[in-house]
């Protein structure tokens, strides 16, 4: 088992919806899978695999709206109880549609560094290795493990076609890794096939 309970953001589409769809298959499942997206109503594939799962409860999240976070911790305390939550996974993330320097917009890259950065407490991908870093030193005191996972170039919404790996692959490979996270991973980058990767 992963975990008893997990907390993934992002989840209607792309590698977060298929972490939900792998961790309720099987025998090793969470007691508690917390699928979150920004538009529940909208969300039909994860609202399909929550009706047939009854460990999956969808709740709104907009990662890029602070004001929520007071009632979502709340919401998520009741249904976590005196367990707590064992695993967060921080997988909801925006790429400007440019990578082009020069044509990306101002309000583009606001925009990606409000859901990249300040939501999950990062900067930019190349931040997120200093802030997880950071966070291990703060949190270990409080036995939390800390680690980053680059699920690889992934055929998603945001991965595009030509990406190699198709998302039952890497998610696959990532829980995997996931499950066996201890100690002498904490602070690290990892890949999702549990190569550690350079800061
Ligand atoms: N695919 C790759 O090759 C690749 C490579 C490296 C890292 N990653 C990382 O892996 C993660 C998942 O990527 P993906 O490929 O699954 O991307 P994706 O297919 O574009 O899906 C992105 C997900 O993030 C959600 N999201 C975006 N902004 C949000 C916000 N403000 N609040 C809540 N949810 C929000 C989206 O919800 P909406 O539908 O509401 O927009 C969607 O569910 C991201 O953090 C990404 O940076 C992906």
């Amino acid at each position: 088992m992963v975990a008893h309970s997990v907390l993934i953001t992002g989840c209607n589409r792309g590698l977060g919806l298929e972490m939900v769809k792998q961790l309720t298959r099987g025998n090793n499942t969470p007691e508690l899978v917390i699928a979150t997206c920004r538009k529940p109503k909208e969300a039909q594939k994860l609202n399909e695999v929550a009706a047939s799962n009854k460990c999956v409860k969808v709740i709104q999240l907009d990662v890029g709206d602070e004001s929520s976070y007071s009632g979502l911790v709340s919401h998520v305390g009741e249904l976590v109880g005196a367990h707590g939550l064992n695993l967060l996974i921080n997988n909801a993330g925006v790429s400007p549609k440019s990578t082009r320097i020069n044509m990306v917009k101002w309000r583009q890259m606001t925009d990606t560094f409000a859901v990249n950065v300040v939501a999950p407490l990062m900067l930019t991908k190349v931040a997120l290795n200093a802030v997880t870093k950071s966070l291990s030193v703060d949190l270990r005191e409080h036995n939390i493990l800390v680690a980053s996972f680059h699920p690889g170039w992934v055929q998603t919404d945001m991965g595009g076609k030509n990406a190699p790996l198709r998302p039952t692959e890497s998610i696959s490979q990532l829980l995997t890794q996931l499950a066996q996270l201890s100690e002498l991973h904490h602070g690290q980058f990892l890949q999702y096939d549990g190569e550690q990767l350079p800061w």
